[in-house]
């Protein structure tokens, strides 16, 4: 179904309560942000159908807003609100900013739901909504894709947490799936319309990780020269994924435990106690419980993440899905490499099947990848990571490779091709930029160089709040 979320920016209590109602009454379900920040941090988290702003009390400047909504992406549909005669003459400029329509206040329920309605039939629009189908369906493609037993039990356990709304203690080995579980558990919960919110406690800096995760107010340390929402006030109302849960020092895993008690924290530097109404989902490829054992991570914040534990298994225990599996990533990778006649031979697919991947899914995924940027279909140019006669695996191909057949393919394909490959060595190496550039065969400088053409940073920052 086409997301019905809309978000509405107004500081105004009362007139928020208003609009919540109307379009509840209409269908629609309202995300309302009080703040142009808060505004920011929904729309980087969801996929709206509509924006409404209210000029008039958007937070200082509402055409200033506009211009950084769509420096964003914006929301497909854009219906500002005014008030009196001074927000009259900004129309034009909210229109060159992609605002579709204006409301005036008054306005009754009836004329906001044909604005609405006008706003989001254009035919151009259609992109917004296609976007969040995509993906709704490519959620569902992964899951459909777990048809092992073991995996059957894991989406079984993941529909009896999304109902309940617990916190729940997602574990197994590296690229198993957890942060694809968790995401369902998300999506499948009664949070869905909110925020799902990410946090890699591994690769933000310790001394940074605090104000990421809890805000901090403007003066609090030097350089804080803005108020900043963290990432708890971010996930309000929605979920908050804490992965690599693992690695938090120890400070503040005594300030987690808290909000976890009564859901209230203060920002870094700040006095004022915040409530926040945030589920908590944490992963980890760690085993915690030794980690408490061993004093590195506190019980009572161990029990309390644990209510509920979903373990995926590692691929090798459920090889029966590698075939699905790679089937899925051919289909995908052929199509961003354009390498569309692409085809797994029988026996490529037998070898696939015997390999022990201690990457597990994501070690699959790059194999495929791999593969296709080289168009190399049985696995000839590659050292192939087969099992050898003494039952242990050979290291897979590395990721070098990838830079020999560049010159073969088409220069799109070629720098998507690439992209790919750094990425894949910095995922590798937890962005040790050193180490990755080594591993790619290149100079530090030159990978210096590539991440800020192709924009790599912005990607991890969105991604992975570092
Ligand atoms: N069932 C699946 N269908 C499609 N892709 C999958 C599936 N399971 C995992 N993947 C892919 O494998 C990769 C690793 O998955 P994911 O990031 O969820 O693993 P993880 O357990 O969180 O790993 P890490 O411990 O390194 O964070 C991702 O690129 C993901 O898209
Ligand atoms: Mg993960």
């Amino acid at each position: 179904m086409a997301s019905r979320l809309v978000l509405v920016v107004e500081t105004d209590p009362a007139a928020r309560r208003h609009m919540a109602d109307l379009l509840t009454n209409l269908g629609y379900e309202p995300m309302i942000a009080e703040s142009v920040e808060e505004a920011l941090a929904a729309l980087s988290r969801n996929e709206f159908v509509l924006s409404l702003v209210d000029l008039n009390s958007a937070e200082a400047d509402g055409i200033d807003l506009l211009r950084r909504l769509k420096v964003q992406g914006g929301t497909p549909g854009s219906i500002i609100i005014i008030a009196n005669g001074s927000s009259i003459k900004r129309i034009p400029e909210a229109a060159a900013l992609g605002a579709d329509d204006v409301l005036q206040k008054p306005f009754t329920p009836e004329d906001l739901e044909n604005t609405i309605k006008s706003a989001i039939a254009r035919p151009m629009r259609a992109w917004g909504r296609e976007a969040h189908d995509d993906r709704g369906h490519r959620l569902q493609d992964e899951l459909a894709l777990w048809q092992s037993p073991q995996m059957h039990e894991v989406r079984e356990i993941i529909r009896q947490a999304a109902r309940a709304d617990v916190t729940v203690l997602i574990c197994g080995e590296t690229g198993t799936g957890k942060d694809l579980v968790a995401r369902a558990i998300h999506e499948f919960g009664v949070r869905r319309p909110g925020p799902f919110v990410k946090v890699n406690c591994a690769a933000v800096p310790r001394d940074l990780l605090e104000s990421e995760l809890f805000g901090h107010e403007r003066g609090a340390f030097t350089g804080a020269h803005q108020l900043k929402l963290g990432k708890f006030e971010s996930a309000d109302h929605g979920t908050i994924f804490l992965d690599e849960i693992g690695d938090l020092h120890s400070a503040l895993q005594g300030k987690l435990l808290h909000v976890l008690q009564d859901g209230q924290f203060s920002r870094v530097g700040g006095r004022s106690t915040i409530k926040v109404d945030v589920r908590v989902l944490a992963a980890t490829n760690q085993n915690l419980e030794q980690a408490v054992a061993s004093g590195r991570f506190r019980d009572d914040l161990y029990y309390r993440l644990n209510v509920l534990q979903i373990t995926v298994p590692a691929l090798r225990e459920r090889p029966q899905e590698i075939p699905l599996l790679a089937q899925y990533f051919v289909e995908r990778y052929a199509k961003l490499f354009q390498h569309e006649s692409f085809t797994l031979l029988p026996e490529t697919l037998q070898r696939l099947t015997r390999y022990r991947y201690p990457g597990n899914v994501r070690e699959l995924e790059n194999i495929i990848k791999r593969m296709i940027v080289l168009g190399d279909s049985v696995l000839a140019r590659s050292p192939w990571p087969g099992e050898s006669a003494n039952g242990k695996h050979e290291s897979p191909p590395p990721a070098t490779k990838v830079q020999i057949s560049l010159k073969h393919i088409s220069r799109k394909a070629a720098l998507a091709a690439e992209r790919q490959a750094i990425l894949d060595a910095l995922e590798q190496t937890r962005w040790n930029r050193m180490r990755a550039a080594k591993l790619l065969n290149i100079s530090y400088r030159a990978l210096l160089y590539k991440i800020k053409d192709a924009g790599l940073e912005q990607d991890r920052q969105a991604s992975s709040p570092a």
